[in-house]
């Protein structure tokens, strides 16, 4: 996607194959900066402070970080030791152990002087299926939004929470890769941007890219989109996922699960982009099983912007001496989802679509040619 009018990914590797670059996303919205990613440590770090976001985007940075740790030392032990170092990074989001898996899997069939190399070529694949896997869903969306458009006559407004845009994937975004189509083809729609405390993934990345492609949209607080739906406000809700069940039930970023209930409430439709990585076929039971990410308390406590002067500040927003409890994520339970938008079409959330969908629970990555 573009960003003051020049092509961008989220990630690629450096002219020297021994590092890659990624997007700073902590300075979103206020600064543009890239960062060179040199060490596996650097990788797993940028993971954890969420330099890097998004579950697809995980995934691919994750592929990366393997490699330079092959590059650094090939042996199988290295290769566990960074495995493990790079899984322990974020608990919710699965696709980032679908890359570990898959990486693992290739680089071990490979003697140790061929992985440094070869890694490299494997996580660009990786890279690459992300992006096709966006596109493909962004087609299949785009079905959707041009029907709804057919139907209102009129301009449509889609909700989205968190970011589930290309800066959370490698090109493209999963919710968003519908809307930029049906934009470019000259659809009038208009997005509302969930601001998505306590990071503000929705005011400070979505908002971001939107506007960098000139899609029209507006920021709004979370606990608006109930009222904005009650008011016909809301013509379909279009989310992404961290991890989907085998049977249909949706994690993603806290506060999904209400957009939902509110979504049901009004007869709005919920979709949720889901590319086959994030669907965890070993999982049943989204509520109960899907591990729950907490992070730091001081997410909610304080906040970071641009004061008047240009400044970048950080300021504490609540009592000392309050607690507060981060949870990440929630389940939406599959009965409340009207459809995934997966790779393949778009399917009904549960377990007989989803097994007819992907006969083969574990995809691919396709071989680097
Ligand atoms: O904590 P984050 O910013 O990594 O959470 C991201 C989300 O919840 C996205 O909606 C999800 O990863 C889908 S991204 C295509």
């Amino acid at each position: 996607m573009r960003v003051a009018g020049k092509a961008y990914r989220t990630i690629w590797p450096s002219s020297t194959g021994a590092s890659f670059e990624i997007i700073d996303q902590t300075r979103l919205p206020h600064e543009f900066e890239i960062l060179s990613i040199r060490t596996v440590d650097e990788a797993a770090r940028a993971i954890k402070i969420m330099q890097v976001r998004g579950a697809p985007l995980i995934g691919v940075t994750a592929a990366y970080g393997l490699a330079l740790a092959m590059n650094a030392d090939p042996s199988d032990a290295n290769l566990e030791t960074a495995c493990a170092l790079l899984a322990a990074t974020r608990p919710t989001a699965v696709n980032l152990q679908w890359a570990l898996a898959a990486m693992r899997q290739y680089l071990l069939a490979l003697p140790a002087s061929k992985r440094g190399t070869a890694g490299f070529a494997h996580a660009a694949a990786v890279a690459e299926q992300d992006v096709d896997l966006c596109e493909a869903i962004g087609e299949h969306g785009l079905q959707l939004i041009r029907e709804m458009a057919r139907a209102k006559g009129d301009r449509i407004h889609i909700l989205t929470h968190c970011n589930a845009g290309w800066l959370a994937t490698v090109d493209w975004g999963t919710a968003t890769a519908p809307i930029y189509k049906a934009h470019n083809e000259g659809i009038d729609l208009h997005v509302w941007v969930d601001e998505t405390r306590p990071r503000n993934q929705g005011a400070s990345l979505t908002a971001w890219e939107l506007g960098q492609h000139g899609v029209p949209h507006t920021i709004i607080v979370d606990n608006a989109g109930g009222h904005l739906m009650q008011h016909g406000m809301v013509d379909m809700v279009m989310v992404g996922t961290d991890r989907t069940s085998a049977s249909g039930d949706v994690c993603n970023k806290i506060g999904t699960y209400l957009k939902a209930l509110a979504a049901m409430d009004n007869g709005v439709p919920f979709f949720v982009a889901a590319p086959s990585p994030s669907i965890d076929f070993a999982i049943e039971d989204g509520v109960a099983e899907i591990p729950i990410e907490t992070r730091s308390a001081r997410e909610i406590t304080h906040m970071t912007g641009r004061s008047a002067d240009g400044r970048i500040e950080t300021v504490c927003l609540t009592p000392s001496g309050s607690e507060a409890l981060n949870y990440a994520f929630d389940v939406t339970p599959a009965r409340l989802v009207t459809g995934l938008i997966t790779e393949r079409g778009v399917i009904e959330a549960n377990r007989t679509a989803l097994a007819k969908t992907f006969p083969e629970p574990v995809a691919k990555v396709r071989e680097p040619s």
